[in-house]
């Protein structure tokens, strides 16, 4: 039987509380995200419909294939920065004439659409899934440009963006943009740089320099339409391939762009899965609100894999770290998933041989975060903790099947590395309202911090502030806090979105069907040294 069974009951006082913890923060979320669907409030969203235009997310919805899924990323970009929460654009996945794109569209309600540090962090971010999962790319442009107040964050790094266009184009990447408004100075490459470009009748405006800097520069009198609107460059530049009457007609003309564009996934759909035998609602109720006391992944498990069924790897070695095989959405997956927190010797070890095999058989990775890290102590780095947690690391950094990572709760220290942590290139990340991740729990940073200052003060002959040490560990607590949960990550683009539990199987099947449009091939060697 691996049919896996639940020992998760609905009616126990502890489910009770997981799923009320678990529910609060959810709330807590849903503020956040409506902050981003918000844009730049009510007034600039007034002030667009006034000129006859339509939202972003209008704009996209009207794009994709009707009731078909968007998987919007990072929308909490920018969380807790001096910009608006979403960065205004806005990014994600969907279906276009039957093919997966990536789609980004700017939000001129927020600042005019112009671009600031995290706008970039988030369209570089999105151009990094285009290019390893080999999405057309559809741009929606209507952009003030550069931040001017943060140019100085934005303007060198910013060369990216076109750079990353064109590099698409290169290797086979279709690349269309749709100009609503304006994308003038840097902006104008967008269209510049595509594939395919799409103008409106008297909405566009693609120029390098307006009507003021060419007085400023020149000394030419212009205006607007001649220096960049649609029929000029339709007629005259040739930079408009399609001259669209009004919004919804430069999106149908996109859609027949995509139509046309013979973008084939390197695998078929694999058709009808079977579906968990575990009811996902109670993905709510299994994460402790304390994240001290352990819980069963394959209770995770069990609830996003087709029909529950697990095939162990190893169940009795290296127990505190769950491997096995299952399928998901007809996909099919190899698990890694921390159970009791901690990760040993063994743990490394069974992890390392497990992403060799995955390689081998070209099945993709789902990691489960629940970690705080590598184990420490005398007798572990006795019996070669570094060298074991090396070979994991070796093993997650060098593989090349595609790695999709959930932090469902701490994902701390050098174990957020060996689980495929966002410096580990997993294709997608998402975490859990409930996740943590820092380098350490922050009692444990705030101790190490005041057993360093105390050793500190001894060496220099003083005395130590036991009252002041308190009020700074309190602080340091706080602060660390703060900075683990997943608001704040996600507001630093260190994740692609923080997602309900209840939703896990939808989004991972929406990701692995994406992945799968490029050829999923695992290295068949090329890892590092392994110290053995
Ligand atoms: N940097 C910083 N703030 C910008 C900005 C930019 N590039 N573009 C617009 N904003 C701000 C405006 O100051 C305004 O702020 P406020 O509401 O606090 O007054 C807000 O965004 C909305 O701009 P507004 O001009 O009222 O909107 P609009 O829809 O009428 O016009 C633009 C939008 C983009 C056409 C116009 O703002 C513009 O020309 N901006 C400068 C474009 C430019 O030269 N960019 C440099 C490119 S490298």
């Amino acid at each position: 039987m691996t049919v896996l069974r639940t020992a998760v009951d609905p009616a126990a006082p502890e489910y009770a509380a997981h799923r009320a913890a678990m529910l609060e923060k959810l709330a807590a979320l849903e503020t956040e995200h409506a902050k981003a669907l918000a844009g730049g409030g009510e007034k600039y969203v007034e002030r667009h419909r006034k000129r006859g235009k339509l939202l972003a997310r209008e704009r996209i919805e009207l794009l994709l294939d009707p009731d078909t899924a968007f998987l919007e990323l990072s929308p909490l970009a920018a969380w807790g920065s001096d910009y608006p929460v979403g960065a205004s654009l806005v990014t994600g996945i969907g279906t276009v004439e039957g093919v997966e794109c990536l789609i980004t569209a700017n939000d001129p309600t927020v600042r005019g659409g112009a671009s600031n540090p995290w706008t970039l962090r988030k369209a570089l971010r999105a151009n990094e899934i285009a290019y390893a999962n080999r999405l057309p790319c559809v741009s929606l442009v209507e952009s003030g440009g550069a931040d001017l107040p943060s140019q100085k964050e934005i303007f060198i790094p910013g060369g990216a963006l076109f750079r990353d266009i064109t590099r698409l184009s290169a290797a086979g990447i279709p690349t269309v943009a749709v100009v609503f408004g304006n994308s003038t100075a840097g902006g104008a490459y967008v269209p510049g740089m595509s594939d395919h470009t799409v103008m409106i009748r008297e909405r566009s405006k693609v120029f390098l320099g307006g009507p003021p800097l060419v007085r400023m520069a020149t000394g030419e009198e212009s205006d607007d339409e001649s220096l960049g609107g649609a029929e000029m460059h339709a007629r005259v530049s040739g930079l408009a391939d399609h001259y669209a009457l009004d919004e919804p007609d430069a999106i149908r003309r996109a859609r027949r762009i995509v139509a046309r564009l013979n973008h084939r996934k390197a695998h078929p759909d694999p058709g009808p899965a079977e579906p968990p035998k575990y009811d996902p609602e109670e993905l709510l109720g299994i994460v402790p609100g304390e994240l001290r006391t352990p819980f069963d992944p394959r209770e995770v498990i069990a609830r996003i894999v087709d029909g529950s069924d697990f095939d162990e790897f190893k169940p009795l070695y290296g127990t505190s770290l769950v491997t096995g095989w299952a399928s998901l959405l007809g996909y099919p997956v190899g698990v890694l998933a921390n159970a009791q927190g901690v990760l040993f010797s063994a743990e490394s070890q069974k992890a390392a041989q497990f992403i060799q095999l995955a390689n081998q058989r070209d099945i993709p990775l789902l990691f489960l975060h629940n970690t705080t890290g590598y184990m420490v102590g005398r007798e572990y780095e006795q019996g070669g903790i570094i060298k074991h947690g090396a070979m994991m690391i070796n093993a997650v950094a060098n593989s090349r099947v595609p790695h999709l990572s959930v932090l469902l709760g701490a994902s701390y220290g050098a174990g957020h590395y060996g689980m495929c942590g966002r410096a580990y290139d997993p294709r997608f990340l998402f975490a859990w309202p409930s996740a943590k991740s820092a380098v350490m729990g922050p009692q444990q940073l705030a101790g190490v911090l005041s057993i360093v200052a105390r050793a500190s003060a001894a060496a220099k002959g003083q005395p130590y502030d036991d009252e002041g040490d308190a009020a700074l560990r309190a602080m340091v607590e706080q602060q660390i806090e703060a900075e683990s949960l997943p608001a704040f990550l996600s507001g630093r683009l260190y994740d692609d979105g923080v997602i309900d539990p209840r939703d896990t199987r939808t989004v991972l099947g929406l990701c692995l069907s994406a992945i799968h449009t490029a050829p999923v091939e695992g290295a068949r060697g090329g890892f590092g040294v392994f110290r053995m």
